[in-house]
């Protein structure tokens, strides 16, 4: 029995702050292990300044700045359907952390000089706006001790404006936040725990069951993809055996902010094809974790069958590397419809869930 956890973007968007504010604290040296820009020690000395804590109030204050963020992040962030996360995209504001003297003000801007003071500057998907010459400007407006740190969910393939021009590869980043399990602060989009004891079954597993009365989902806004032709896969596999393809590249328009009306349209299916944008180490995207929320079996291509093993929950996935053909796929499909009730899995309340 397991309990999933996982979060959509933009809540990790505020995670990815709060846990950069802790980095401040930290004083080890630290290395990048992604090679994502050379194999280099990239620590840059930080000191820590000397602080009273005044009692109830934070004596010191650090100054954050996220620095450049793809525009449909903060249109995302600004829908009148997800208000629980409007306020992400307020800038300036201030927070504190509990146990940590130092509240911070946390600024946005894609202004290069905004650079020059701040203590820590986040890097957030600068996307392909920054030429050489701004790097440049950015390096030459950077303190000795700032700290530089690269936060990005996408894969490299999708990120290609944060990867800094060869002469600033070494010297750019002192550390990276990033889906990958070996970053310095990683940020999976998604994790499970076993719960610690035996839980009952709070749902009607027969009204689930009935509820699945299709087959398999598709749902994408993204037609092109640019390391492999995932549309064709999909296609391919949608003439051997019937796919329901959702989003703009499928059939039918669904409201991509709406989660309520996404859950239930995608609800009734048994599995979803859970195929990723980019095939790299670790990247299991949010479109899994949803899958598995949401009471659908994911058939998954992106990362190893191995790292899907590793992260994912035992038995919750169906990955095509496992089979010869798409045919075979489809034959394995069919068959573990026979045997549903034990494939399937429980929505309880909080997103908690069991192993039938
Ligand atoms: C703040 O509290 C958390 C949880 O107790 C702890 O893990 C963390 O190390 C603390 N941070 C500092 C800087 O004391
Ligand atoms: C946070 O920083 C911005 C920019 O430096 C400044 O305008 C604002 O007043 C600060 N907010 C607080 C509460 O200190
Ligand atoms: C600081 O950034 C500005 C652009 O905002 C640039 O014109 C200037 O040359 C930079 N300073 C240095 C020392 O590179
Ligand atoms: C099955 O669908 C019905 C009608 O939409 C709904 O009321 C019920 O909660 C669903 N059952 C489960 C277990 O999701």
């Amino acid at each position: 029995m397991w309990q999933l956890k996982y979060a959509i973007t933009c809540v990790l968007l505020i995670n990815l702050v709060f846990i950069t504010y802790l980095l401040l604290y930290t004083k080890t040296i630290v290395k990048d292990h992604t090679g994502m820009f050379g194999n280099k020690n990239l620590f840059i000395p930080w000191n820590e300044p000397n602080h009273e804590l005044v009692e109830g109030k934070a004596s010191c204050q650090k100054r954050l700045l996220l620095f450049g963020m793809k525009q449909h992040w903060k249109e995302f962030c600004k829908f009148p359907q997800m208000p629980q996360f409007n306020q992400l995209v307020q800038f300036p504001r201030t927070f504190d952390c509990s146990n940590l003297s130092c509240s911070v003000n946390l600024t946005y801007s894609e202004s290069i000089k905004d650079i020059r003071g701040a203590d820590m500057v986040l890097f957030t998907d600068v996307y392909q706006w920054l030429t050489p010459d701004m790097w440049a400007w950015a390096h030459g407006n950077r303190s000795e001790t700032q700290p530089w740190v690269l936060i990005s969910l996408d894969s490299p393939l999708y990120a290609s404006g944060l990867t800094p021009p060869e002469k600033f590869y070494d010297t750019s980043f002192n550390w990276i936040a990033s889906y990958k399990s070996d970053s310095d602060v990683s940020l999976p989009f998604g994790y499970y725990e076993p719960f610690l004891q035996d839980k009952p079954l709070d749902m009607d597993l027969k009204s689930f069951v009935q509820n699945k009365t299709r087959l398999i989902a598709w749902m994408s806004s993204n037609c092109e993809t640019l390391q492999w032709d995932r549309l064709r896969l999909v296609n391919e596999l949608n003439e051997i055996i019937h796919v329901d393809m959702y989003g703009k590249c499928g059939e039918k328009e669904v409201p991509w902010n709406d989660r309520k009306v996404i859950n239930s349209l995608l609800g009734n299916h048994k599995f979803y094809l859970s195929f990723e944008n980019s095939c790299c180490d670790d990247y299991i995207s949010e479109k899994f974790w949803r899958a598995l929320d949401i009471g659908m079996v994911p058939i998954v291509v992106g990362a190893s069958l191995e790292q899907y093993t590793k992260f994912a929950p035992p038995g919750s996935f169906i990955h095509v590397e496992q089979f010869p053909s798409l045919a075979a796929l489809s034959v394995h499909i069919t068959i573990s419809l026979q045997t549903t009730r034990r494939n399937t899995w429980n929505i309880a309340d909080g997103g908690k869930r069991e192993e039938l």
